[in-house]
């Protein structure tokens, strides 16, 4: 029996290929994919993802979800993943239908027809989740479990110098998903800025595989990697949403996870959307999360790559 996922995502160009990683894996089922604003418009990431589920050859159902946060302005990252989010490459990104339906009404269906055995995974912000919860607390204990890509280990940012993307579009969605009573698991940014980074070298070779998967993986990469040289320094472009997938569908990936207390800030203008990590456990609160807190880059680039084959 293969399992059960549903993924929530805010589909850019890392996004992407988390989904080709768990569209094409012959252990699991997606049974819907629900698409939230954040790092492009909605309408702009539906379309992403459409385009994405075409290559790879899928009917997984994909609904639309929340245009905006729960109570705030949305604030994309098209500075970081290209306006249309897949790098400004020119793809036809235009046109497709999503399937009927809205992502958070989709996500609860699917969570009292797979209780106790829906994995999901979110790529984005938290908004389409925190609705759901809303709309029907009974869920938390449905879902067998929650991975989240999201937050920051060191709490070292990418969006502020203490606030990862996907918290910060939507602090008050994370607050009702932290207090929610599911099982979390967090894959921080660190962990992509650390084990997820794909080299110039790792690039050229994942191009020489020379299938369709492989040359729109890189290509679509074309506006992160300038912004990781010029803004996030690291030594290739990282991916984030990849590495959080590839570990929801393997635990290997993980070589440390730790338990612990997290607590989202939504009102400092300085810090909010900081998802706070007791490290040390000086709160004394029980933990509400597990954290990844060390991963392998050799065994995530091999499921990338198994991904990617013709
Ligand atoms: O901070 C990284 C996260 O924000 C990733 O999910 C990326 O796609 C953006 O949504
Ligand atoms: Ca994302």
């Amino acid at each position: 029996m293969k399992r059960k996922f549903f993924i929530d995502t805010d589909t850019a160009s890392d996004d992407a290929v988390a989904l080709i990683i768990a569209l094409r894996h012959s252990d699991i089922e997606v049974v819907g994919i629900g698409v939230v604003a954040g790092n492009v418009p909605l309408e702009m990431g539906v379309q992403n993802a459409l385009y994405t589920r075409e290559l790879c050859g899928s009917n997984t159902p994909i609904y639309a979800g929340a245009s905006q946060p729960l109570s705030r302005e949305l604030r994309t990252a098209q500075f970081v993943h290209g306006i249309d989010g897949m790098g400004d490459i020119g793809l036809d990104l235009k046109g497709r239908q999503p399937d009927v339906g809205d992502a958070v009404d989709e996500l609860i269906k699917s969570a009292h027809e797979f209780e106790g055995v829906l994995e999901l995974v979110t790529l984005g912000p938290l908004t389409n989740i925190a609705l759901a919860l809303q709309r029907d607390p009974t869920i938390a204990n449905k879902i067998k479990r929650c991975v989240v890509m999201g937050a920051v280990a060191d709490h070292i940012g990418n969006v502020t110098p203490v606030a990862e993307f996907n918290m910060w579009v939507d602090p008050e969605a994370v607050e009702v998903v932290l207090h929610s009573g599911m099982n979390l698991e967090f894959v921080g940014w660190d962990i992509s800025r650390k084990f997820a980074v794909i080299t110039q070298a790792e690039s050229t070779m994942l191009r020489a595989m020379n299938t369709p998967l492989a040359t729109f993986t890189i290509d679509i990469q074309r506006v992160l990697e300038k912004f990781c040289e010029n803004e996030t320094h690291l030594a290739g472009f990282d991916l984030p949403d990849p590495i959080a997938i590839a570990y929801a569908i393997n635990a290997g990936v993980a070589d440390e996870v730790r338990e612990m207390h997290l607590v989202v800030e939504t009102h400092s203008p300085t810090t909010e959307g900081m998802v706070v990590m007791d490290t040390l456990g000086v709160l004394h609160q029980s933990p509400n999360a597990l954290v990844v807190t060390s991963a392998r880059h050799d065994v995530f680039m091999s499921m990338l790559m198994d991904a990617l084959e013709a």
